[in-house]
């Protein structure tokens, strides 16, 4: 008996040996564990000993077991470590090999413009604001000294949605809102989409983005807003662009001003694309009118301010050759992937 039991052990010893799976465990556990498995037989076969051997025989067997078991499981650990860096040498990555391209997006030359301004302005130290583009008539109009039968607010040229509500058409009533919250010094511009009841062509969009700017403080004069118009155009189109100011009529500003750039084709010579005048008019300007200082509670006796407003569309169209308005709005991925 004893000699048999060594036998079995020796036998799985051996036969582990050549295990490379955990199938072959699972067998071998059956085998010999199992119900029917030899260890066991021979366990249930106790009983045909006599008594001096059972204690002793029982031992071994029993001893005998737990050794299988434990064989059994440091096997098992062993496969299954294996499996596992098997499978993992299998799966691994080989940075080598080409990768898929993505589609990569590009920013939109609107945005690019509207990124690049706030970047000039912050730089010079104004702070960025915004308002409604659903905007109460009294700040789109009467807060900026526009009366009631001005030309500017005839109904063929808003949208608006009843009497007091419409679609605000340039971005200055931003100034006012700026203005009835905060006393001066004010330094801020404001961008945003603006909306006007134009059929669309090369030039027009009945929706368009402005940039607003607005400085009030003591002694603000019409030279600070030509230093400043003047960094900008700088800094936006190159630095060696000419700025030049025209006389112009604002209701919210007195004097107003048309600001050109020198022509960016023609360096000021003329050409086709600046009509032969060799100047592109890019926005307009002016100092604020005291009639809005007394809309908003500022004294005009104490304090000076300068404003002014420009379409984007019209400032991506100069600086980077785009000679249809049409183009921002149509997301054609050719024409963005330029940008
Ligand atoms: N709001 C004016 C427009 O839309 C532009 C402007 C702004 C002019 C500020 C003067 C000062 O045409």
């Amino acid at each position: 008996m004893e000699k048999k039991i060594k036998k079995i052990k020796e036998e799985i010893i051996f036969k582990l040996n050549s295990v490379s799976n955990l199938k072959g465990i699972e067998k071998i556990k059956v085998e010999y564990l199992g119900r029917k498995g030899l260890v066991t037989l021979l366990l249930r076969r106790l009983g045909e000993l006599s008594i001096q051997e059972r204690p002793k025989i029982g031992q071994l067997l029993n001893q005998t077991k737990r050794e299988i078991e434990e064989l059994l499981e440091i096997k098992t650990i062993e496969i299954e470590k294996l499996e596992k860096n098997k499978k993992l040498k299998e799966e691994s990555i080989d940075v080598t090999l080409p990768g898929k391209k993505s589609d990569r997006g590009s920013i939109h030359p609107i945005n690019l413009v509207l990124k690049k301004t706030e970047e000039i302005f912050l730089n010079i130290g104004f702070k960025i604001e915004e308002g409604p583009e659903v905007e109460l008539d009294y700040y789109n109009f009467e807060a900026l000294n526009i009366p009631k039968d001005h030309p500017a607010r005839d109904a063929q040229d808003s949208f608006y949605l009843n009497r007091e509500i419409l679609l605000r058409t340039h971005t200055s009533p931003v100034e006012i809102r700026v203005m009835e919250k905060q006393p001066p010094p004010v330094r801020i511009i404001a961008t945003g989409k603006c909306y006007r009841r134009d059929a669309a062509d090369s030039t027009h969009s009945p929706m368009f983005h402005q940039i607003e700017g607005l400085a009030v403080d003591r002694d603000i004069t019409f030279g600070d807003l030509k230093g400043v118009l003047t960094v900008f155009v700088h800094r936006m189109f190159g630095e060696d662009r000419k700025v030049r100011f025209r006389p112009g009529y604002f209701p919210f500003t007195e004097p107003s001003a048309e600001v050109d750039v020198s022509c960016l084709l023609c360096h000021g010579k003329g050409c086709r694309a600046c009509g032969y005048s060799g100047w592109l008019e890019i926005m307009g300007a002016g100092m604020t009118d005291p009639a809005v200082f007394n809309m908003v509670g500022y004294d005009p006796e104490k304090y000076s301010g300068f404003a002014f407003g420009m379409g984007v569309e019209r400032i991506a169209m100069l600086k980077y050759g785009i000679n249809d308005i049409r183009l921002f709005f149509e997301n054609d991925l050719r024409f963005l992937k330029q940008f």
